[in-house]
């Protein structure tokens, strides 16, 4: 059966991509947000995943304003990644894993979630660059170690699912995942947040105090907890992209049982963003009560 070894989540700021391009992770802007990675890529190396399930928001290459799925699953055979006009270079592909795609579809619309199931799927920063900071050692190693299944959840065009939604939601992902008959061992991917604002009045709002809430949360036995944050509270607390926590939120629905922190970073500002990693491993679940 395919077991879920942990989660890794990370923001997912575009200039990353131009950072790495110019081989900038020594410059001492850089520096404190890449070192974050690299308890990381050993946990990694120690692993050895054989899948990355990936949870992201689409910033547009595949859904605009007027066709926003609230959940998207991806189906495809290889995900390319395209240039969103940032001018940062286009990353290579990444192999799929179209079996388990649809085993997790099938799975959670039994489950009775409603996804839109896409057979063909571009990646963007979003994607890209936290596999990248994870699995490409400094931007120099192209080998793709890991199949991808990209998982969309719309953190960005009102109305979006709730935290607890969201969290049910990786709840089903994470049974579908452990539900698969092949041997394989899997890693969580959550991108984006933490706390910050692009636009409007309040841009460049950050909260450290928040995002450490957060965090602590869900290395906590009871994540669950973060559901009674609604959306309106977290666009308060977080920005209104700090919604981008959904997406951990729904991965850390995926790790079901209990977890151990293994690491975390956290770095204030990268752009605009507060710049977060946090590594979750899952604990042996035999002595764990039945979910
Ligand atoms: C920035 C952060 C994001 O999450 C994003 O998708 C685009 C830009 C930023 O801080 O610049
Ligand atoms: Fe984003």
């Amino acid at each position: 059966m395919a077991r879920i070894l942990g989660s890794l989540s990370a923001s997912h700021v575009p200039s990353i991509g131009g950072a790495i391009a110019r081989g900038l992770q020594q410059d001492p802007y850089w520096k404190p947000f890449f070192d974050g990675f690299h308890p990381a890529q050993k946990w990694l190396e120690e692993q050895k995943p054989d899948v990355a399930v990936v949870f992201s928001n689409d910033h547009g290459l595949n859904f605009f304003l007027d066709k926003m799925p609230t959940f998207a699953i991806g189906a495809a055979p290889v995900y390319s990644s395209a240039d969103e006009g940032w001018g940062i270079p286009v990353n290579d592909a990444w192999p799929g894993i179209t079996p388990l795609s649809w085993h997790i579809a099938n799975h959670v619309v039994a489950e009775e979630f409603d996804p839109v199931i896409c057979q063909e799927m571009l990646i963007d920063h979003a994607v890209c660059l936290p596999l990248a900071c994870f699995f490409e050692k400094n931007g120099t190693v192209k080998a793709r170690p890991v199949r991808i299944v990209p998982i969309g959840i719309n953190t960005v065009q009102l109305p979006v699912p709730s935290l607890k939604r969201c969290f049910e939601f990786g709840r089903a992902i994470g049974r579908a995942i452990e539900s698969y008959p092949e041997d394989l061992k899997v890693v969580l991917i959550g991108t984006g947040g933490l706390s910050h604002q692009l636009e409007g009045e309040r841009a460049g709002h950050l909260n450290k105090e928040f995002d450490k809430y957060c965090m602590d949360c869900l290395a906590s036995s009871h994540p669950e907890q973060l559901e009674k944050v609604s959306t309106l509270e977290l666009i308060e607390k977080a920005g209104t992209a700090g919604l981008e926590f959904m997406n951990w939120m729904t991965m850390r629905g995926a790790l079901i049982g209990e977890v151990h922190e293994v690491s975390r970073a956290y770095h204030i500002p990268i752009s605009n963003t507060a710049a977060a990693v946090q590594v979750l491993e899952a604990m042996p679940r035999l002595a764990q009560a039945a979910e």
